[in-house]
C-alpha cells in the first residue's frame, strides 16, 4: 500500500545503514525522500537506487550540526519536493570509551551530532509541519540510553533524545505533529562492524555473541528498524506520541 503518497520525508544519515533502509521503506510506501548525509557520495548512491525504483528523491550533502546548512537543506527540500511532512533524525556517531579515557572532544562530538543535530532538524522542519498542520517526527535513540559500559557520552545523548521527544510531543501535538523515538538494539550496520573492529573481533563474531544473548536469537537488520519508522511516519500512528519504542529482539543491555 502506498499510504505515504503525497508525503515528503527528510531522513538524516540516510547515506547508509538504518537511514538508507528507512529511505527505501518510506519511498516504497509512496513518499518522496530527501536523503541527507554529511557523506554526499553515500547520499547520491542511495538516491540513485531510489530513482531506479521510481521513487522521487534528492541527495543533500549536509552536516546536521551546522545551523545554516540544515536551514538551507530544509528550504531546498520544501521547494523541490514539498513538505517536509516526515522527519527521521537518524544521523549518529560513536566515540566509545570508559569514562577515564573519554576526551572532552569525544564527549562534545557525540552530544553535538545527536542532540544539537536533532534539535536543529526538528526546529527547521517543524516550522513547515506546523504551517501545514501535519507532521511525523521519528527520533532514533538506542537501547544504550538505558546504560551501557563504555558509552557514557552516547548513552547520555540517546537518553537526551528521549527527553527531547517527550517535550516536542507536548509542544507540537496541538499542531497535528506527533513525535516519537525508537530504540534499536544490535543492528547489522557499518556502525556495529566498526565496534567489532575496535574491540578486536570480526563483525560476524560480534553478531554471533549478540544473537546468543538476545531472546529472539538473532541480531537486527536495518529493515527491522525501517518497518517501525514507516509505521510511526504513517497516519495509522496518529494517537501515539511522546513514546520510545524499542526494536531489540527482546534484549535490554
Ligand atoms: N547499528 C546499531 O546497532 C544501532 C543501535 C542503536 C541505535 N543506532 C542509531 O541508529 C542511527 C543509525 O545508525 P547506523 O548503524 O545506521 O550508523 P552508520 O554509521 O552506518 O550510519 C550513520 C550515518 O550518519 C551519517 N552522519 C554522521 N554524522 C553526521 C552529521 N553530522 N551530519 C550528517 N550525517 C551524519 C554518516 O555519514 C552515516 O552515513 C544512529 O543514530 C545510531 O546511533 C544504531
Amino acid at each position: 500500500v502506498r499510504e505515504l503518497a503525497g508525503r515528503t520525508a527528510f531522513v538524516t544519515g540516510a547515506g547508509r545503514g538504518i537511514g538508507a533502509a528507512a529511505a527505501h521503506r518510506l519511498g516504497e510506501a509512496g513518499a518522496a525522500v530527501a536523503v541527507v548525509d554529511r557523506d554526499e557520495a553515500g547520499a547520491e548512491e542511495i538516491v540513485k537506487q531510489l530513482l531506479d525504483k521510481g521513487i522521487p528523491a534528492i541527495a543533500l550533502g549536509c552536516d546536521i550540526t551546522d545551523e545554516r546548512e540544515v536551514e538551507q537543506a530544509v528550504r531546498r527540500v520544501s521547494a523541490e519536493l514539498g513538505g517536509p511532512d516526515i522527519l527521521v533524525n537518524n544521523a549518529g556517531v560513536l566515540r566509545d570509551n570508559l569514562l577515564h579515557k573519554t576526551s572532552v572532544d569525544d564527549w562534545d562530538t557525540v552530544m553535538t551530532v545527536h542532540l544539537r543535530g536533532a534539535f536543529l532538524c526538528c526546529r527547521a522542519v517543524a516550522a513547515h509541519m506546523t504551517t501545514n498542520g501535519y507532521g511525523r517526527i521519528v527520533n532514533v535513540s538506542s537501547v544504550s540510553a538505558l546504560g551501557n559500559r563504555g558509552q557514557a557520552n552516547y548513552s547520555a545523548a540517546k537518553a537526551g533524545i528521549q527527553g527531547l521527544t517527550r517535550t516536542l510531543a507536548i509542544e507540537l501535538g496541538p499542531k497535528g505533529v506527533t513525535v516519537n523515538a525508537i530504540g534499536p538494539g544490535f543492528i547489522k550496520t557499518e556502525m556495529t562492524a566498526a565496534t567489532a573492529e575496535r574491540i578486536g573481533v570480526s563483525a560476524e563474531e560480534l553478531q554471533r555473541r549478540s544473537a546468543e544473548i538476545t531472546p529472539v536469537r538473532r541480531v537486527g537488520e536495518p529493515a527491522d528498524v525501517a518497518e517501525l519508522i514507516a509505521f510511526l511516519a504513517s497516519d495509522r500512528s496518529s494517537f501515539i506520541t511522546g513514546q520510545t519504542i524499542y526494536v531489540d529482539g527482546g534484549r535490554r543491555l
